[in-house]
């Protein structure tokens, strides 16, 4: 084993997991609805034997109980049940958001019935009497579809987010930040008019910040665009619950002074920047049956903390530039925008990812003590500080449930993964003032003997930077908690360290490590501050 460079670490925990799992993560779940007892037999024992993970409920009642209880991919349902019918548990499904696919069994041999399901969201229908292969395959061109469909979900989040992510990068204007995650916002949820309200840090009221309407669809508002009320919104967001209302619901998150009759649905999520709300980014469908869910509020989501961090900074950079007028000289704008770049890159990343909280700084902790240990003159080991905060950065396109997954990452997940250095440059490349930081997002999963990536590197070819950020990474990543897996003692993760010296890591500064992390440990401890280090 190689010490903890994230991915081959991840992905040799996550292979005994799986091989201690009973149907293995990736089955995918099937569950039988039917009140013949023969029917559900017969079908769970085909669908077990083809490898899907499948339970069977004798009603649609107890289906939906259990559809609210865990995820599922496809319900085979019977349509005339006691209690709650077939159709019934299609229209549940629909209004309750539930993401799975349904394939209904009609046993009268009418296929008006079945026209009727497809009508209410039924993916396909089988009819009884069935031959098994019949129901197999329909199954598997159900999941296949939809397999392609969270695929292609997935693809347009990270390429949104990455885009998103591109703008902050490449301008430290905030309206053109905010433009690029507005009309992202557009893009994403096929809303008719997005709009971002900011709350005026003088006066407390809520102003319109900067509105976008859907190019490609024709709305005509005669009454103009209902105003969100923030009482009520902040209300909502402080009690933790989203804003997603259609049709006359809606009307109540509104001033009165304009009409809602037409917003056929309305989203709106929070700004938030260290914990107050300081704004709302709204979406607004004025098309019949355009409703928004749930994955479009995460969405939002998202692009809301984005935005609130592109804010936050701007302000932060005005409030600067407002107090002292010597900071408008372009040499300190330069190196602030550069700060307030730097710090909000790494905490994007962050907020969203509960278990890497903190590894930026933690990292950027220890290449300095690293860096320090080698008297590197003070910009170099500054220099070297930001590269640890900013390693990672190239994660921030990557879907950070794949970041955490517990179970095993796929080959494909683990190319994924791996293009995260090379998507760190390419985010930086762009910003001239950031230049210095790429060697350090590029080079950290290099390997000393050339057996690392991006580009399989060798010895001192891997700049100073990313040899001491890959020694930084490792240690941090082995003694922190993982979804994967509990934090190592220090120890522990110090001998693979020595253990991988000469092969992963520069030999020199793998030494070097060991004694300047002990004389760290040490200050600390005599400082109180033990709440630091890794046991
Ligand atoms: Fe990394
Ligand atoms: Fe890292």
């Amino acid at each position: 084993m190689t010490a903890s460079s994230e991915a081959t670490d991840q992905a040799q925990a996550q292979s005994q997991a799986q091989s201690q799992a009973d149907d293995g993560p990736d089955a995918a779940r099937i569950l039988v609805v039917d009140d013949e007892k023969v029917i559900r037999e017969i079908l769970s024992e085909f669908l077990s034997l083809e490898g899907y993970s499948v339970r069977a409920c004798e009603d649609g009642e107890k289906a939906l109980v259990e559809l609210r209880l865990r995820p599922y991919d496809l319900v085979i349902s019977d349509l005339k049940m006691p209690r709650v019918s077939g159709l019934q548990l299609l229209e549940k499904i629909t209004e309750e958001n539930i993401n799975v696919l349904t394939v209904i069994m009609t046993g009268f041999g009418t296929v008006e019935s079945a026209i009727e399901a497809m009508k209410k969201g039924a993916y396909d229908y089988i009819l009884k009497p069935f031959k098994v292969e019949e129901v197999i395959h329909v199954v598997q061109r159900g999941l296949y579809r939809q397999q392609l469909q969270a695929e292609n979900i997935r693809l347009r989040e990270a390429l949104t987010i990455y885009k998103v992510s591109e703008a902050i990068a490449t301008s430290l204007e905030v309206d053109h930040i905010l433009d690029v995650i507005l009309r992202a916002a557009i893009d994403e949820v096929d809303a008719d008019v997005a709009t971002l309200h900011l709350q005026d840090p003088k006066t407390g009221a809520y102003e319109e910040r900067t509105k976008k309407v859907n190019q490609h669809h024709e709305v005509s508002l005669p009454g103009g665009l209902p105003t969100p009320s923030f009482v009520l919104l902040t209300e909502q967001f402080t009690a933790g619950a989203p804003v997603m209302a259609h049709g006359l619901k809606a009307s109540r998150y509104f001033t009165e002074s304009q009409p809602a009759e037409h917003v056929v649905s309305y989203g709106s999520v929070p700004l938030t920047v260290g914990g107050r709300v300081i704004g709302a980014l709204n979406v607004f469908s004025f098309t019949r049956g355009k409703k928004f869910d749930e994955g479009h509020r995460k969405m939002l989501a998202v692009l809301a903390s984005r935005a609130a961090t592109a804010i936050d900074n701007a302000r932060l950079w005005d409030d600067l530039r407002h107090t002292n007028d010597d900071l408008r000289t372009a040499n300190v704008s330069l190196e602030e925008n550069f700060q307030t770049t730097v710090s909000g890159f790494s905490q994007a990343l962050e907020e969203s990812d509960v278990y890497t909280r903190g590894h930026s700084e933690r990292v950027a902790t220890y290449a300095e003590i690293i860096a320090r240990g080698l008297t590197l003159p003070e910009p170099e080991i500054l220099r070297i500080v930001k590269a640890g905060l900013m390693h990672d950065i190239g994660k921030i396109g990557i879907r950070y449930d794949m970041l955490n997954k517990p179970g095993k990452l796929t080959p494909e997940e683990v190319r994924v993964f791996r293009t995260h250095p090379e998507k760190g440059k390419r985010i930086l490349d762009p910003v001239p003032c950031l230049h210095g930081l790429i060697d350090g997002c590029w080079c950290h999963h290099e390997f000393w003997d050339g057996g690392g990536y991006p580009r399989g590197l060798k010895g001192h070819e891997i700049p100073l930077v990313g040899r001491i950020v890959a020694i930084a990474d490792a240690y941090d990543a082995m003694t922190s908690d993982r979804a994967y897996r509990r934090a190592l003692p220090h120890h522990v993760a110090l001998g693979e360290i020595d253990r991988c010296a000469g092969t992963q890591f520069d030999p020199e500064l793998s030494g070097a490590f060991a004694k300047v992390l002990e004389a760290w440990r040490d200050e600390m401890r005599r400082r109180g501050e033990e709440s630091l280090i890794p046991r």
